[in-house]
This record gives C-alpha cells, sequence and structure tokens, in this order.
C-alpha cells in the first residue's frame, strides 16, 4: 500500500510498520541501560512487579489518550492542541512543552547514545579486551572526561539520526524501524541464549522474579512510576506525532497494548541478560548508571568470546538507541513542517544541529571545563544532571498529566469515543479506560511530579 496523505504529510505504510517504529520509540536506553540498575537499586522482584503496575495502570492509558490526539487531528503536537483547543487555549503549552522536550531529552539522550555507540568501536577494535577492572572503569571515566571523544561521537550519533528522519515517514522512521527492530531482537534472543547457560542465570532470574517486599520504598514506587513515563515515550508528543500518521481505521486500543507488551518484555529480557553475567562473573550490580558501561564490560573481559558478547551487546544498545532518538527529533522536526511551513530536510537539518550543539555541554559533563565539573564545583549540578532531571523528572510527568487531563475532561465525549472504537475490539473497556484516566491516572502522575520538586507525600 502506498503512503502519503491529502495533505502529503505521510502516513504509515502498514500495521506493522506502526508497532514497530512506536516499540522502537518506546524501546531504547530506558529500557536496557537504565531500567536494570534502577532494578538493581532497588532489590530486583517487588520492584519489577510494581513497575508492572504502572505500565498496565498509568502508562497505557495515556498511551492511548496521546495516540488519540495524534491521529484524531492528523496533526503534530503544537497544531493538535491548537486544533483540538483552539489556538491561544493553555492547552496548547502541552504541545510546547513536548516540542521543549524534544529538544532537552534529545540533547543528553544522543550523548549516552554516542558512549554505546564508542564501544561497540572499542569492542570490535579489542580495546575492551584482557583489561582489568580498574583498567575499564577508567576507561569509561575517561570516555566522559576527555570531551573530545565524546563530542565526536554525539556528532556521529546526531547525524545518522537526522539522515533517517529527513527520509519522512514511510522512508525514514518506518523503513528503519522495519529493518533495527528485528535486529534488535535476534541479537537480544542471542545473548539470552547465551545467558541462560551461565551458572548465575537462576540467582538472576529469582532477583528479577522473586518477590522481595521488604526492599520496597516509597522513593521506588514514584522511580517506578517515573520511568514508566521515560520507557513508553509518554508526556511529549512523541507517541501523539506517530499516532498522526496513522489511518482512520487503526485499533489504537490494540496497538498500544502491543508497544507497551514489547517494552516490557525487552525491558525484562535485558535483565535476564545483564545479570547473569555480572552474577556469574561475580560483579557488584549495584552500581547506577555504570552498570552498563562498567560492570559490563568487566564481566565481559572474563569470558571466553568476550569481545564478541560486548560488539553484540553495545550494537543492540545503539540500534535501541537509534530508533528512540528517531522519534524526538521528529517531533521537533514535524512542529516546523506543520507550523511554519517548512521542508522536512530544512526542519531536520535546522532542529538536529540545534539540538547537537545544546548536547555539547552534557557531552562534557566529566571534563573540567566550565559546563563540566567546572559548572558543578561552583553551582553544585553539573548540566548533564540539569537537563536530564528538569525534562525527565519534571516536564514529562507534567506533559502526561496534562495530556490525560485534557483527553479525560476537556475532549469531547464523541471524538474520545469513536477514536477508542474505531477498528478496536475492546469497545467494552471503554468507561473502564475513561475512568482510570479521569481519576487515577491524575492522582498518581500528581504524587511522582510532587517528589521530583522535592515535596514527598511518601
Ligand atoms: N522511551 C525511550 C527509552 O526508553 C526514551 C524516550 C523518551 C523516547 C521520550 C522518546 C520520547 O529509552
Amino acid at each position: 500500500m502506498a503512503g502519503g496523505d491529502a495533505k502529503g504529510r505521510g502516513t504509515w505504510a502498514s500495521g506493522i510498520g506502526f508497532i514497530l517504529a512506536a516499540a522502537g520509540s518506546a524501546v531504547g536506553l530506558g529500557n536496557i541501560w537504565r531500567f536494570p540498575y534502577i532494578t538493581a537499586e532497588n532489590g530486583g522482584g517487588a520492584f519489577v512487579l510494581l513497575y508492572l503496575g504502572c505500565i498496565a495502570l498509568v502508562g497505557l492509558p495515556i498511551m492511548i489518550a496521546e495516540i488519540m490526539i495524534g491521529r484524531s487531528t492528523q496533526k503534530s503536537t503544537v497544531s493538535a492542541f491548537r486544533q483540538l483547543a483552539g489556538k491561544k487555549s493553555p492547552w496548547v503549552s502541552l504541545g510546547w512543552i513536548g516540542v521543549l522536550c524534544g529538544y532537552l531529552i534529545l540533547s543528553f539522550y544522543a550523548v549516552v547514545a554516542g558512549w554505546a555507540l564508542h564501544y561497540v568501536v572499542r569492542s570490535v577494535t579489542g580495546a575492551l579486551a584482557g583489561k582489568s577492572a580498574d583498567q575499564l572503569q577508567a576507561a569509561f571515566t575517561q570516555l566522559s572526561t576527555d570531551g573530545g571523544q565524546s563530542i565526536l561521537a554525539l556528532v556521529v550519533f546526531m547525524a545518522l539520526t537526522m539522515a533517517m528522519v529527513m527520509g519522512g515517514v514511510e522512508k525514514g522512521l518506518e523503513r528503519w524501524a522495519r529493518i533495527l527492530m528485528p535486529a534488535l531482537l535476534l541479537m537480544l534472543v542471542g545473548l539470552l541464549v547465551y545467558s541462560f547457560t551461565l551458572s548465575g542465570f537462576g540467582e538472576a532470574f529469582r532477583f528479577v522474579f522473586g518477590f522481595h517486599a521488604h526492599d520496597l520504598t516509597g522513593a521506588g514506587v514514584l522511580e517506578a512510576l517515573g520511568h514508566s513515563f521515560f520507557t513508553l515515550s509518554l508526556g511529549m508528543g512523541a507517541m501523539l506525532t506517530y499516532g498522526s500518521y496513522l489511518r482512520r481505521d487503526t485499533d489504537i486500543v490494540g496497538n498500544s497494548i502491543a508497544i507497551a507488551v514489547l517494552d516490557t518484555v525487552i525491558a525484562l529480557l535485558a535483565c535476564l541478560v545483564i545479570f547473569p553475567i555480572t552474577f556469574t562473573a561475580g560483579i557488584e550490580t549495584a552500581q547506577g548508571p555504570g552498570l552498563v558501561f562498567i560492570s559490563l564490560p568487566i564481566a565481559f573481559s572474563k569470558m571466553a568470546g568476550g569481545s564478541i558478547l560486548a560488539t553484540v551487546f553495545f550494537a543492540l544498545l545503539s540500534f535501541a538507541a537509534l530508533t528512540s532518538t528517531i522519534s524526538m527529533l521528529e517531533v521537533a522536526t514535524s512542529y516546523f513542517i506543520d507550523e511554519r511551513g517548512w521542508s522536512r530536510h530544512k526542519a531536520t537539518l535546522v532542529s538536529g544541529s540545534a539540538i547537537t550543539l545544546l548536547g555539547i555541554p552534557s557531552a562534557l559533563t566529566g571534563a573540567t571545563v566550565f559546563f563540566g565539573s567546572g559548572m558543578k564545583e561552583r553551582f553544585g549540578r553539573d548540566w548533564f544532571s540539569l537537563v536530564s532531571d528538569f525534562s525527565s523528572n519534571i516536564l514529562l510527568p507534567l506533559g502526561g498529566f496534562g495530556i490525560a487531563l485534557f483527553v479525560a475532561w476537556k475532549v469531547g465525549d464523541r471524538l474520545r469515543h469513536d477514536e477508542f472504537l474505531a477498528g478496536s475490539s475492546f469497545g467494552k473497556f471503554y468507561r473502564l479506560w475513561l475512568g482510570v484516566l479521569r481519576f487515577f491516572v491524575p492522582i498518581a502522575v500528581a504524587l511522582v511530579f510532587l517528589k521530583a520538586i522535592g515535596i514527598n507525600i511518601f
């Protein structure tokens, strides 16, 4: 089937293309880099269960709402709110939050993605092989303190992202999702089979799925909830924008369930790949963000065929990141296309370059220049964590909160009902969904938001 709608914005050529692209947006560093280390920090089992609850009861209802706004308007985020709420309505600020988030999140995310790519090169060239734990720790520190390397990796990663977004919906976003996502799944399954043969698999399995209620804290609850936004790409209009390229008869509910399930399964599988490796090698897992860049290379260095395993793992991480960075850049790009009438080429080039520049201070974060540790010494906070905390802990929950309220209370019942039912066999859940979106979701998200700004209810 040919893509392209009347206004030439583009549409997904196939149903599976949309699912792969949206799941590609959802599956990213959040699943493979962040989820395993926050699971380790929160003691495993009970945290995982709680996280599943957050995905089902908060993430999924918001995802349905977000895609609905996009599909019904066939517009990118700012224009969509203008169309539904009125040109000057305060609700339009939800669209602006999305575009701002696209810039901010991508600016630091692409730095970490660049590190992943850099580790592919290191693995292929054997630079990680035969090194001691201290040397590998130093190798990571060196990457984050050597601004030049970090910036180069950022520029390369952003250039790849821009090249793909320039291809448009069908020939860019969809085509690359169709290539990268199956490759990612294949690599994940390959690594899983390997991890399964390791002696630490049983222990890792019990760690991830065993129920250790005593490890659960109020902060863990909020962390699980906050992460469910980030990992499902919610609150910033990425799902909204992808929804705007959907055909009218697509089943939004069924697709959202498929995307959320894929995202969750991949996060859990990532844990079942990573923990058996670190447990078998007898390495401390509660290391925070260093888990995949320090602990894993240490484990790989102790294993036969470690360089190959490392290459596959970091390629997997880079692929996952790439399908996510594409969706963030698409939010910024589609704004300029829809609102300013720019060509896709120009919109991608301008946004992509601006985001790359914005990412440079984050790439320098470990360096001693002003934006790096110089800034930390002066202001007590480095640029990287300033941007990442503000965008993912404050703006995303704020955006998600607004989207839930908007669809639950502001949008007319007719539109909401029609969008929910189109092509769907889940019609009987409409009331349930609306009830959850009206009452449960706003309260839960408000708690996360209050915690982010320092007001702790638990
Ligand atoms: N969901 C992505 C991840 O888990 C991150 C992301 C956030 C992508 C917001 C797009 C929008 O890594």
